[in-house]
């Protein structure tokens, strides 16, 4: 199948850390808004310039972890999915997207489920990555395969520093992955081995200081990735990618950055 062309991003007029509900989350450390909105537009530039149709959502000030826009929604060629969102703060982003899309054919899910936070595509092979324990419980899947076709191959996350499945896997393409080793046990490792030739270990560090995994292939060729993760930078370099890079500092406070910040789909 083709990698979709529409990227929806929202606005970070509202973002902030104000609660916590993940272990990056420390409400000492301020965000500096204006930083975050410049680095947003620069994100948002680097899509557009590599020919994707950017649609841009409002904020709204209730939900300051809204411009995470990978977590509300999940679509296929033919259907979309609204999350059932873990935590109540998170919960009314969901209804105020499908309101702003105007989605009414939606499909509601009913266990705890993020989305593309959880749930990645791999376009090329035609098939979904699950990965589960933290936000999304395992019944999110059951629900989902009643609807679709697509194999879900599911992966249990064990490490709460990597609570979503992009937070510790980064599909390219059918043969490729980047993937952080501490967050998976050594049985979802082989599950992984099984499905992926080529598996690139993200260096602990980066992955810890910089959300390295949370780099997005949007299209099979090219690859955006947090500006301090320089040997993932290299390493991606070495597979043939093209490498861009964005500063997401300001939105690491909240344990996001790239792939967070945007839901791509058929919109
Ligand atoms: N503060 C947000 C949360 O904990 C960050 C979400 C990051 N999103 C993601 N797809 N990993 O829910």
């Amino acid at each position: 199948m083709n990698y979709p062309k529409n990227i929806l991003m929202v606005n970070p007029a509202h973002y902030d850390v104000v609660y916590q509900i993940n272990e990056h989350m420390n409400l000492e450390k301020k965000v500096d808004k204006e930083l975050a909105k410049t680095q947003w537009l620069s994100l948002k530039k680097i899509y557009t310039e590599l020919g994707f149709k950017v649609i841009e959502a409002p904020g709204n000030e209730e939900f300051p972890d809204m411009v995470f826009a990978a977590n509300q929604l999940f679509t296929t060629p033919e259907k979309v999915f609204l999350s059932q969102m873990k935590y109540p703060e998170r919960k009314g982003e969901v209804q105020f997207l499908q309101h702003f899309l105007k989605l009414h054919k939606a499909v509601q899910v009913n266990a705890s489920f993020e989305s593309m936070g959880d749930l990645l595509w791999d376009y090329e092979g035609e098939r979904l990555f699950g990965g589960y324990g933290y936000r999304t419980d395992l019944a999110a899947y059951d629900e989902i395969k009643k609807v679709i076709d697509t194999e879900i191959t599911t992966l249990e996350l064990a490490n709460a520093r990597f609570y979503h499945l992009d937070t510790c896997l980064s599909i390219i393409n059918k043969n490729t992955a980047l993937f952080v080793a501490s967050a998976f046990s050594e049985k979802t490792k082989k599950t992984l081995q099984q499905h992926f030739t080529e598996l690139i270990e993200v260096d602990e560090q980066e992955s810890l200081e910089y959300l390295a995994c949370n780099a997005h292939c949007p299209d099979g060729k090219n690859i955006i990735i947090e500006q301090g993760a320089v040997k993932l930078q290299a390493d991606c370099e070495r597979v043939g990618l093209n490498i861009h890079t964005a500063d997401t500092s300001e939105f690491l406070k909240s344990g996001g950055s790239i792939f967070c910040l945007k839901n791509q789909g058929w919109f």
